[in-house]
This record gives C-alpha cells, structure tokens and sequence, in this order.
C-alpha cells in the first residue's frame, strides 16, 4: 500500500490526478464509485477539471459499492441520488453507463459481479472507511471471499449515518454491497479518509493483522492500492 498524507484539500486534488492520467490513458475506463462524506471534495474537484476540459467521462462507465436496501433512486438518502448530484450531473457522463446496484431489486444481485466482469472489470476503485473498519457496507466479519450481497448493518454503522436522515429509525437496515472479492478484484484501489475519526481504525488496517475482523485489512494484500489521508487521519500511524 502506497499512503499518501496531505491536507484535505490536497488530498482530493492529488487523487483526482490519479482519475487524470487513468483516463489520459484508458479513456473508457471503468470506475468504482464510493459515498460518504469523504469522497466529496474528489469529486468537486473532479466536476471542475471536466469543466476545465481536462478530463473527460464521456467513455467511462461506473459501478457504484453499495446501496441502501428500500430506497430507490428518488430517495433524497439513496445513494444513485447522491451520486448523481454529486457527481454525474456534473461531469459529460452518459447517465446509461453507471451503475449503482438496486436497493429494490436485491433478488440476483450477485450478477452485479457479473456485469463488472463483462464491461471489463473495475480498473480504479474509490473507498471511504467506516469507523469499525468497513468497506462498502462489508461490516466486520464478511468472508474475504464474498461477492455482491445483502447485508445487515451493525446499529453502530446505522447510528454514525442517521446524521443524514430525520431520526435513526429511518436509516435502513439493510444495505447491498459489492463483496470484498469483488472490491479485490478491481486493479487499482485509491481509499481516502479523513478526520480523526478515523485515526484509529486507519492505523488497524494499514498497521494491525489482515483480518475478517478489520475489512478494510485486506487491502494490505491489495497489490496496487493507494491510501489518501488527512493529517488527523494519520495521526496514530507509527511510521
Ligand atoms: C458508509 C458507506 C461507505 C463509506 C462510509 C464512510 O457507510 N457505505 O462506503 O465509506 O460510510 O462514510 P464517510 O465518508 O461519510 O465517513
């Protein structure tokens, strides 16, 4: 793992020269997508250097980690609602080409690996970080072998993300999520985090065991993974 440390506003600048030269190189590159409010100021960036001309999406396709089961796109707290303010209305993508797996349609949604798979696999994967060490929505204790599944949310996980719902009792309990098989699967990773929030789940899954335990472990055998984190992010790494 390559880690990268710098101030928020660096940060998202400097991963979005990643998205930069990727695209230079693979214009129709296929793109891993991620929310939260982590990824946020990557992809502010990246609305101004396609506005700038310096990039474009418009042969890139997307694949989004996670969904809320029961929301659909209309729901102001879904997550293809948050992409699509956030990102895709304001970059040349052509909205047919993402793809943020249904939180109705959950029946089947291992296929999501398989429409990975056939629009060539993911070539750059973003990641945020929960506080408990989860990727996507793969909570504690996912086998390192899963694909696109339904999971439960942990009350911790619910209770961090009411901050965007009215009450808790309207964050669902369910969510889809691609597996960690298929997060591994993608040839690039790039995971940002920050705040000292998340200081300490950073140093356990980039210090700590590779463990089922800590999801966000196993990028530690990811062969070209970049970690991007804030000063207080990074606060309690030893070296
Ligand atoms: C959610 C998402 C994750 C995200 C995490 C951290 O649970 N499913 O993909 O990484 O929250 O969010 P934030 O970036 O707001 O801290």
């Amino acid at each position: 793992m390559k880690i990268i440390i710098d101030t928020e506003e660096n940060i998202a600048k400097r991963a979005a020269q990643r998205y930069v030269e990727l695209l230079k190189e693979k214009p129709d590159a296929v793109l891993g997508g991620a929310t939260g409010s982590t990824p946020l100021g990557l992809y502010a960036e990246l609305a101004r250097l396609c506005a700038a001309g310096e990039i474009s999406f418009k042969d890139v396709k997307t694949f989004n980690l996670d969904e809320y089961v029961g929301l659909d796109g209309s729901h102001d707290q879904s997550y293809r609602y948050f992409m699509n303010k956030n990102l895709f209305e304001k970059i040349d993508i052509d909205i047919n080409n993402t793809h943020v797996p249904s939180g109705i349609n959950t029946e089947g949604c291992e296929q999501y690996d398989e429409e990975i798979k056939a629009a060539g696999g993911i070539d750059l994967q973003l990641l945020g970080i929960g506080v408990d060490g989860h990727i996507g929505f793969n909570e504690p204790g996912t086998p390192w072998d899963s694909v696109t599944h339904v999971v439960e949310l942990e009350q911790n996980t619910r209770e961090v993300n009411s901050r965007f719902f009215s009450s808790i009792d309207e964050v669902p309990t369910h969510a889809v999520t691609m597996g960690i098989k298929t997060v591994m699967n993608a040839r690039g990773i790039i995971l940002m985090a920050i705040g000292k929030s998340k200081a300490e789940i950073v140093k356990a899954f980039i210090e700590g065991p590779v463990t089922e335990e800590v999801p966000a472990s196993i990028l530690q055998l990811h062969p070209n993974t970049e970690v991007y984190l804030d000063p207080e992010a990074a606060a309690l790494l030893s070296k």
